[in-house]
């Protein structure tokens, strides 16, 4: 089996170059299940149904997301609504709408469960991601074997730690938030794969997603600036998990970059 994770979807751009791409990317990977995480997919920043409802019938089988998940209200009902794809972080506080986890079933007919969690350094508190994957991963993997971990948030050394933390208990831990690609994707020692940071599914010509020009203003200037999603070219970002015959182990990470004109 092969599971795909693209990372953040951001705005339109990116929602329109992942649909577009998707297809010709399962068939050369040879993808079984996709996840992509889209916390930014509702021009730029937070989730709407529609974008959610595109990118499943694109055929995105689980959406995660991070702190952008909270942004537009509407998106309260959408998460509790029956058999919900769209995932938010397990460990936030407080009954949440929603839920931070769920087990799937691949076109291979595995199951596969996914996590989301969300880090606590440089970004809001929230409860503590290694205490919430070491109860959520030991329940899941009572049900099945594979389990994949998207781990959002802005530390590198915070998502290493999760990956070696989990690693031999999940299938495979993926970075997100940054929309960044890091090329350090790699299996662990004890079969977990492993990247910092999977990148982004957005415009290319862009500071992660924003028009630069405006990035650029608001660090000269020091004052709130409005942001919009740049347009133009896009990238895709992601990685091919490649999962051993009985589901529990990465026996192998595969970097996914491509460029849309
Ligand atoms: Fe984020």
């Amino acid at each position: 089996m092969n599971i795909l994770y693209f990372g953040d979807v951001v705005g339109k751009v990116g929602r329109r170059a992942l649909s577009r791409l998707l297809p010709q990317l399962i068939d050369r990977e040879q993808g079984n299940f996709v996840i992509a995480n889209c916390e930014n997919v509702a021009g730029g920043a937070g989730v709407d149904a529609k974008s959610c409802r595109d990118l499943l019938e694109a055929g995105v089988d689980v959406l995660t997301s991070g702190n952008h998940i909270w942004r537009r209200r509407e998106i309260d009902d959408y998460l509790d609504g029956d058999d919900c794809r769209l995932l938010r972080p397990a460990n936030f506080p407080g009954g949440a709408p929603g839920r931070g986890w769920g087990i799937f079933t691949s076109n291979a007919g595995a199951e596969v469960a996914v996590v989301n969690l969300i880090g606590r350094v440089f970004m809001d508190p929230v409860d503590c991601p290694f205490a919430a994957a070491e109860e959520i991963c030991e329940q899941a993997r009572r049900h099945c074997a594979t389990v994949v971990v998207d781990m959002h948030c802005d530390a590198t050394s915070e998502k290493g730690a999760m990956g070696w933390f989990l690693d031999g208990r999940v299938t495979a831990v993926v970075g997100s938030h940054t929309h960044v690609q890091t090329a350090d994707q790699r299996v662990l020692p004890q079969g977990t794969g492993f990247v910092t940071d999977a990148g982004m599914c957005g415009p290319l010509d862009s500071v992660i997603g924003v028009r630069p020009e405006l990035a650029v203003r608001r660090f000269r200037t020091q004052r709130p600036t409005r942001f919009e999603t740049a347009g133009g070219r896009a990238v895709v970002q992601g990685v091919a998990i490649a999962v051993s015959e009985d589901g529990s182990r990465a026996t192998e990470m595969r970097r996914i970059q491509e460029y849309v004109e």
